[in-house]
């Protein structure tokens, strides 16, 4: 059986590597650096599938250089790397994984709360460098129970946080393109924005990054927040200023931030958000679990296999 010609533009789980293989010609860039574009342009000449990473530009320029391609895929539920109209224009459908990593990603949010309101990680940081010395000198962080968290962008991840929320004794308000049918199911009220930044005691940002909604978080945004406010991103970095994040923490406008996701990413490791004490960052780790990124590989996977057989994918963004 004449097998197709697909190029995977970085790592990739086993168990979706070997349902690819069993079918495809596979070429795979494996390094932890992005694949160089012209290495990717070369490879794709004769590519009629391609497995996307969230670090590849596909544009109109990339898709120029792919003549043969009927396919793309890609195991992220987030697509802002990639010109979706771009690809309509060529009949390419483009696959992504929404769904498999809900839980994943909201364990990881709230995570990132409770971590931040009870100082988890400080405390570790004293006891594991042996300044664990009082009860009176430990870090102190606040209460969750009573308070009011604003989730902006109540997709399935912002449901699955209010959830988690509303069990953890807390309020919950929303802001949305839209106000969901099921609220008050989810025990979520929905807000206009600027009340929800002024009443929200912890904000969580998941909302998707596209050209209207990059730079949402600013001065003007931080300006209405609490000064006691609590401020948490798991979706993309481009949503928030950094200058400005950067400074509202500086200032006492905010109080903490916790953010899974920056601008740049990877952060550097000299960068000045690393010099406050009042911020907790982790390396885009919101799907990162064994489980949840094997269903998103094989997603993936489904979704490559799907489009070179000419079948519609089981998770496609422009059907
Ligand atoms: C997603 O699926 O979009 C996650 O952020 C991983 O990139």
């Amino acid at each position: 059986m004449k097998k197709y010609q697909v190029v995977v533009a970085g790592k990739m789980r086993a168990c979706a590597l070997a349902k690819i293989n069993s079918e495809c010609h596979v070429r795979q860039w494996d390094k932890i650096e992005p694949i160089p574009r012209n290495l990717l342009y070369e490879w794709l000449a004769d590519a009629e599938g391609l497995v996307s990473t969230g670090d590849v530009r596909v544009d109109d320029e990339l898709l120029a250089h792919a003549p043969h391609l009927r396919v793309i895929a890609q195991a992220s539920v987030g697509y802002d790397n990639v010109d979706i109209a771009a690809c309509t224009r060529r009949g390419i459908p483009f696959g992504n994984t929404p769904g498999v990593l809900v839980e994943a990603t909201a364990d990881l949010t709230f995570g990132l709360l409770l971590c931040a309101a009870r100082r988890i990680h400080e405390g570790w940081n004293q006891v594991a460098s042996g300044r664990w010395l009082n009860n009176h000198d430990v870090p102190f962080g606040i209460d969750l129970y009573g308070k009011t968290l604003g989730i902006v962008g109540m997709g399935r991840i912002g449901a699955a946080v209010a959830r988690r929320a509303r069990a953890c004794g807390m309020q919950v308000i929303y802001h949305n393109r839209s106000r969901r049918a099921d609220d008050e199911h989810l025990g979520a009220a929905y807000v206009a924005f600027d009340d929800l930044l002024a009443q929200a005691d912890c904000i969580v940002v998941l909302v998707p990054l596209s050209p209207a909604s990059r730079g949402m978080f600013g001065r003007a945004e931080f300006a209405k927040m609490k000064r006691t406010a609590y401020f948490i991103n798991a979706a993309r970095g481009g949503l928030v200023d950094t200058q400005a994040l950067y400074d509202a923490l500086k200032e006492g406008q905010i109080a903490y931030a916790a953010l899974d996701v920056t601008d740049p990413e990877p952060l550097p490791g000299d960068h000045p958000l690393l010099t406050l004490p009042n911020v907790l960052i982790t390396p885009h780790i919101g799907s990162a679990t064994h489980e949840t990124r094997d269903r998103m590989a094989m997603l993936t996977a489904d979704n490559l296999l799907a489009g070179l057989a000419g079948r519609p994918l089981p998770a496609c963004v422009n059907p």
